[in-house]
């Protein structure tokens, strides 16, 4: 492996630590976003999902590809299987970020991709993330603001995981033929409610954090009004069903077994993010 890794998403929560990771490991790396400024260093490249033209002049000199799909964007399957297929023509490694738990049922549409992956005959490695602790400070970061989060989870747990592990075992996945042809199931240390959660982040920032549970529609109306578009509010509702029914609780070792490195506790994230949490 002598060529370059495209990292897509390249300025993300996962894809800004993951360049840092190989830039550290001495791999040369083509940053995609769609400003295609440099990014931490490494040589930045323009790439649109939605332009096809963007593809040959992101993949060229690359033999390892980073892929995972920005948040905001409902459509997995149309927007990820056009660059599955650019990167399998070109023989090129693909390690795919997906959803903890798509593995469930094949009609899921990132479970096609997956599928689809794993059918193209290029080298491949999936990881499934779980929920990421830097959810509250992005997403929930209004709720914190407020002092109460308020979630369609019910007292569902999850165990939630920090970018910077999955940015870690995707350097691994990257840049070892060691794994190929697996799928990991990215968890952190620790099922965790979202009251727990909160009562972390509360010790943490010292400021009282409530949680709430709310229905579905009322989640909904909350993004809605907030500016985000219907369907990928009504999107982001039903992917907290597995929630409430307590499938995301599950831990699992993957994130030691790629990196060597146990994952980051809640309180871990919470204590480095702390600046960006009472921003
Ligand atoms: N958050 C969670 O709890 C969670 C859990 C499991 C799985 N996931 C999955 O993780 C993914 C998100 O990962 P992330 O949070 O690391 O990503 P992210 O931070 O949302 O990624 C944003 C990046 O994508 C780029 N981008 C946005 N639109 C683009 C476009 N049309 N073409 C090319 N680049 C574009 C942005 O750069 P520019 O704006 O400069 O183009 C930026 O670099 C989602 O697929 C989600 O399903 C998330």
């Amino acid at each position: 492996m002598t060529g370059k890794i495209l990292v897509l998403g390249a300025s993300g929560n996962v894809g800004r630590p993951l360049v840092e990771a190989l830039l550290a490991k001495g791999e040369k790396v083509k940053a995609a976003s769609r400003a295609g400024k440099p990014i931490g260093g490494a040589e930045g490249v323009a790439f649109d999902y939605a332009d096809r033209s963007t593809f040959s002049q992101a993949f060229d000199g690359v033999d390892r590809a980073y892929v995972l799909l920005p948040a905001g964007y409902a459509d997995s399957k149309g927007l990820l299987l056009p660059v599955i297929e650019a990167a399998a023509a070109r023989k090129v490694k693909v390690v795919f970020q997906s959803v903890f738990g798509v593995d469930a049922d094949d009609s899921i549409p990132y479970r096609q991709v997956e599928l689809a992956l794993e059918k193209s005959g290029t080298p491949y490695v999936i990881l499934r993330p779980n929920w990421f602790s830097d959810n509250f400070h992005t997403f929930w970061k209004v709720g914190i603001d407020h002092g109460e989060i308020a979630l369609p989870a019910g007292d569902g747990k999850s165990s939630f995981i920090d970018a910077r592990d999955i940015a870690a075992s995707a350097a691994a996945a990257l840049t070892t033929s060691a794994f190929d042809g697996q799928s990991f199931n990215l968890t952190g240390p620790e099922p965790l409610s979202y009251a727990d959660a909160a009562k972390i982040l509360s010790d943490v920032i010292g400021k009282p954090i409530a949680y709430r549970a709310i229905d579905d529609g009322a989640f909904v109306d909350i993004l809605i009004g907030a500016g985000v578009p219907e369907d990928y509010a009504l999107m982001l509702a039903s992917i907290f069903y597995p929630v409430r029914e307590g499938w995301t609780a599950a831990v699992t070792d993957a994130v030691e077994r790629l990196t060597g490195t146990p994952a980051r506790s809640l309180e871990t994230y919470a204590r480095d993010h702390i600046a960006a949490l009472t921003a």
